[in-house]
């Protein structure tokens, strides 16, 4: 299967996971739009895209408000001509460290990452915007 002149949307793709993603589509031959809350970053990441030979667009959106999951869905159609893939790499839930199960400092009540992604609506919300 090839993916060369699919559209794919990325979300967090400023940075990390996300951005990986994203030029490693890239490079498989994707035009990519690049969603995320860091407009500076995003535009770095384009700008690589770019530099692969491939078509970019970049919006900023908030995965945690769905009319701005929509609007970036929108935009992408728009700008990319269409959209094959949707990575829903950017998710955020609320959690209780105290009930995180998995050991070391996520199952400390006073941790430092009171938030994590495991289960997040968020990711589910994203998906029936992007899909048919
Ligand atoms: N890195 C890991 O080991 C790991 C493990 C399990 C799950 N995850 C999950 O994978 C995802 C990416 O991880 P990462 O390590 O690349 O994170 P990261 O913090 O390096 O990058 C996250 C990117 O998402 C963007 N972002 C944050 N909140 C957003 C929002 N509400 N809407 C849109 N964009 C937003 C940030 O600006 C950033 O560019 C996260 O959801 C994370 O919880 C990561």
């Amino acid at each position: 299967m090839t993916i060369k002149g699919k559209v794919a949307l990325v979300t967090g793709a400023g940075q990390g996971i996300g951005r990986g993603i994203a030029l490693r589509l890239a490079k498989d031959g994707a035009d990519i739009a690049v969603v995320d809350i860091n407009t500076d970053k995003m535009a770095e990441v384009a700008a690589e895209i770019e530099e692969l030979g491939r078509k970019a667009t970049t919006f900023k959106a908030d995965v945690s408000a769905r009319a701005e999951v929509y609007a970036a869905v929108e935009h992408t159609e728009k700008t990319l001509g269409g959209l094959d893939i949707m990575v829903n790499n950017a998710g955020i839930a609320q959690v209780d460290p105290r009930r995180c199960n998995t050991g070391g400092r996520r199952a400390h009540p006073e941790n430092q990452y009171p938030r994590c992604s495991l289960g997040d609506p968020g990711c589910r919300c994203e998906i029936q915007i992007a899909g048919p």
